[in-house]
């Protein structure tokens, strides 16, 4: 391909980004939407029952707790705040003397994540203002030596496993305090040193604290994987850490895909979470109060565990720590849900039936989840197409019985409580002779004699 051909691709593609734009508000510049991974390269057998053995527990939790918190929280404008409203770093620097979190902060968020069924959580060391939470030898711009005072990742990480909770570490490769971070883009010399200065970071977070469970690059803009050495830095991730997984955003592949802020399946085989806020904002933002309900934080969770994908759902506490009560009250009662509904979401398989109006499905083995929405009470729950035989079916939440027939155009369930059993959504246990399937066409099909 020749170099015109190249910038006319280059060029189109920005054109994309500046449409990206103007749908979100973001600027182009460094829109991470997680579909900018890089292709997924062919695997050894060797290196995919590798990725098999350091995912397994991933696959089973489906559900972890997202927490950005840094110098933005003190400013509680949103965690682009620094960019949006063009603060020059020297300026923006003094609010890390006024960050002053209260001790142990950590461990409410663990707790939190531990009552509403999340098994993971991934925390910011650094966002792109550049500052550490972490101690590190190769700045001061970091909490032990600012405003907090000590290591806010160290306390983060004995928080989560005091709850038995995995830990990843988020990690914004972009950075806006640094001298070099826009131009490494440039200048050979820069790109060496802020290149040095980002892979000593992810040796000291991969070396002082013990296990981690998963490495969360963000935003890699100026540079492309051989700007950031990405395959050299995944080679020392791997090397400090041999059972750690990591996301597709240094522009490798990695182990996993993150469509940000809406559910979407990756291609068959590849594992993916969908990471997204309670609100619009990812760090504290005092005036966001577009809080999704718990009904739609459950109906999401269940799409992703549908579609055999992971639903990190983010948190943005305020300076001292503490977390906004919206969100706390969101997530108890998703964690009263998952306590009576969690066999429907951890541990499942993918899913193909899909179709309902009422509800959505999840799968394991051959048990069909039917997680009913809309409560429509006596004989008016149906589904139509399931070819496989059903052999019983009982509320999850009381374990009582539900009357069925079957034929060959729907299940419809009988003598249903006038009010919804349980809140936000009602799931029925469907045991299935088989594997559920369903066939969207089938009931058109047969009414034409064509089955
Ligand atoms: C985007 C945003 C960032 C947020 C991240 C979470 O990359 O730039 O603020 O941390 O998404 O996925």
């Amino acid at each position: 391909m020749g170099t015109n051909q190249l910038s006319r691709r280059n060029c189109l593609k920005l054109l994309g980004a500046g449409a990206a734009v103007v749908a979100s508000g973001l600027p182009a510049v460094a829109q991470s939407t997680g579909s900018q991974s890089a292709p997924v390269p062919q695997e050894s057998a060797e290196q995919k029952a590798d990725r098999e053995r350091r995912m397994k527990w991933w696959h089973e939790a489906r559900f972890g707790m997202f927490i950005h918190w840094g110098l933005y929280s003190v400013l509680g404008r949103h965690e682009w705040a620094m960019e949006m409203e063009g603060i020059p770093a020297a300026e923006y620097a003094q609010f890390a003397r006024q960050f002053k979190p209260k001790p142990a902060a950590a461990r409410e968020w663990a707790r939190l994540a531990k009552r509403a069924g999340q098994k993971y959580m991934v925390m910011t060391t650094k966002h792109h203002e550049g500052f550490c939470n972490f101690d590190t030898k190769t700045t001061d711009f970091c909490a032990p030596k600012q405003g907090p005072g000590r290591d806010l990742v160290r306390e983060y990480v004995e928080a989560a496993r005091a709850e038995g909770l995995r830990v990843g570490f988020y990690y914004s490769l972009m950075d806006w305090h640094h001298p070099d971070g826009a131009r490494c883009a440039t200048d050979e010399e820069a790109r060496r040193r802020f290149v040095e200065y980002i892979h000593t970071h992810l040796r000291e977070l991969l070396t002082n604290y013990g296990r981690v469970d998963v490495l969360w690059y963000d935003v890699a803009w100026p540079l492309d994987a051989k700007g950031w050495e990405s395959e050299r830095m995944n080679q020392m991730v791997f090397q400090l850490q041999p059972d750690i997984i990591v996301n597709n955003r240094n522009k490798l592949a990695g182990d996993f895909s993150t469509p940000e802020q809406r559910i979407e399946a990756a291609e068959a085989g590849r594992a993916w979470e969908s990471c997204m806020t309670m609100n619009d904002s990812w760090g504290y933002q005092r005036a966001d109060d577009a809080w999704k309900t718990p009904k739609q934080i459950v109906r999401n969770l269940i799409t992703c565990a549908h579609d055999g994908g992971n639903y990190l759902l983010n948190i943005g506490p305020r300076p001292d720590g503490s977390v906004p009560p919206e969100s706390v009250a969101i997530l108890n009662t998703v964690g009263q849900w998952m306590d009576r509904n969690g066999q429907s979401i951890y541990v499942t398989d993918i899913c193909q039936p899909r179709r309902s109006r009422n509800g959505s499905f999840t799968r394991r083995g051959n048990t069909l989840y039917f997680h009913v929405h809309f409560w429509p009470g006596g004989d008016g729950l149906a589904f139509a197409g399931l070819r496989t035989k059903v052999k019983s079916a009982r509320l999850l939440a009381t374990g009582q019985t539900v009357a069925f027939e079957q034929d060959d155009y729907h299940v419809r369930f009988k003598g249903l409580p006038a009010k919804a059993p349980d809140e936000p959504v009602t799931t029925l246990v469907v045991e299935c002779e088989s594997e559920p399937k369903q066939d969207e066409l089938f009931v058109r099909r047969r009414e034409r004699g064509a089955v």
